[in-house]
């Protein structure tokens, strides 16, 4: 849909112009898995697939929400008072932008009602950060709507996520909203999540002659939000049984005795992947600066093992897209994202992307691919 039929689609549901609009992506995290939180590397990067936000501002005290993706129980206009936000009372999509704006507050700022439109291009249920997307979106336009200066854009992430952990109830690390908040065109962006250095690393597969591919199971298992919690306590436990702050202080060199130290299997599998996860970044790191982009496959590959054997989190429609993918050819696959369902990542030369989308498409019919590159960052449309 273009600016003008965007700005139209507002005043049809609110009867009256938008200030701006936002735009704000979703991510696919190249490598470094259930490390974020665990103050370890991430490396995501932006897709171009976006949430993106037309907003105007209120003076009653009132956030009015508005889903062009919405249909049937969950369409229409959400009402909501600012002064009735609470953690845990809003329900449905609409839970996110609140979280948002009650957040905002919460730390201080001054913001207040706003009527918004959203509409959104990243599938939702994928493991592709739709949430982070409608999160950052609401948060970037909210903020600069009502001239709040001096905020970072990792901040604004940290907000976000702290919007989710405290409003939604989702014990998740910062990584899908940094990404949406701080990537940039044609880079992924390396996160050292202890202290938060950002590097934007150049990752321009077309001049390589490759392509990534996502292939979207459309499968999410119904576990996946509680062991999420359950793996982050986990990772806690075994940190704290090693006299560790996190696992991220235990040294690649020093895995076997981190090992030998820890009292039961699941503490040990949680480690190692985590250890050696944090390890795969910096390899991936390493060769991206070195020109060597052919050869993160099969670190990727390997991440992926890691992911599923030790960490427990694929599920048997990941590994058949991933097994299938690099039996056909592929230079390296991996799950992205939580896991428990999602996409899977599939490295290709461009001369071998048909035959690979094919064997998988044939494998699981349901798959949804495409191929992507990097696109950019959060930021205002006009
Ligand atoms: C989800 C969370 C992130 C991160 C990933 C796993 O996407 O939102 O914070 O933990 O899972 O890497």
């Amino acid at each position: 849909m273009t600016d003008a039929a965007f700005e139209i689609a507002f005043k049809n549901v609110f009867g009256r112009a938008p200030e701006g609009a936002w735009s704000a992506p979703g991510r696919v995290n190249l490598i470094g898995e259930h490390t974020d939180y665990n103050d370890g590397h991430v490396m995501p990067f932006a897709l171009p697939h976006a949430t993106r936000a037309a907003v105007a501002r209120r003076d009653d005290g009132v956030l009015r929400l508005h889903s062009a993706n919405m249909e049937g129980e969950e369409g229409g206009v959400v009402e909501l008072r600012i002064a009735d936000l609470a953690p845990g009372t809003t329900g449905g999509w609409a839970r996110y932008p609140a979280a948002v704006l009650w957040t905002l507050r919460e730390a201080g700022y001054p913001i207040g009602g706003a009527d918004i439109h959203y509409d959104s291009t990243v599938p939702v249920g994928g493991g592709l950060s739709s949430s982070a997307a409608l999160q950052v979106v609401t948060a970037l336009a909210l903020t600069e709507l009502h001239g709040v200066q001096g905020v970072s854009r990792q901040e604004l992430a940290l907000l976000c996520q702290s919007s989710e952990n405290t409003y939604v109830g989702a014990p998740v690390g910062v990584m899908d909203q940094t990404a949406s908040a701080c990537c940039t065109e044609g880079h992924a962006l390396h996160l050292d999540v202890r202290g938060l250095a950002q590097r934007q690393v150049p990752f321009d597969l077309a001049a390589e002659g490759l392509r990534l591919l996502v292939c979207d199971t459309r499968v999410k298992h119904a576990h996946a939000d509680g062991a999420y919690g359950e793996l982050r306590a986990g990772c806690e436990a075994a940190a704290a049984a090693l006299g560790l702050t996190a696992l991220r202080d235990v040294d690649f060199d020093g895995l076997d005795a981190a090992l030998a130290a820890l009292p039961d299997d699941r503490l040990r599998r949680l480690t190692r992947h985590v250890v050696t996860e944090n390890h795969r970044v910096e390899e991936v790191l390493e060769l991206l600066d070195a020109g060597r982009t052919r050869e993160i496959g099969p670190v990727l590959t390997a991440g992926h093992a890691s992911l599923r054997d030790d960490f427990q989190v694929s599920c048997p429609e990941l590994d058949l897209v991933a097994d299938t993918a690099l039996a056909a050819g592929a230079l390296g696959a991996r799950m992205t994202g939580g896991g428990f369902g999602g996409s899977v990542i599939v490295l290709v030369e461009e001369a071998d992307e048909t035959a690979v989308a094919a064997a998988v498409a044939e494998a699981l019919p349901q798959v949804r691919q495409f191929a992507t590159v990097p696109g950019p960052g959060a930021h205002r449309l006009w």
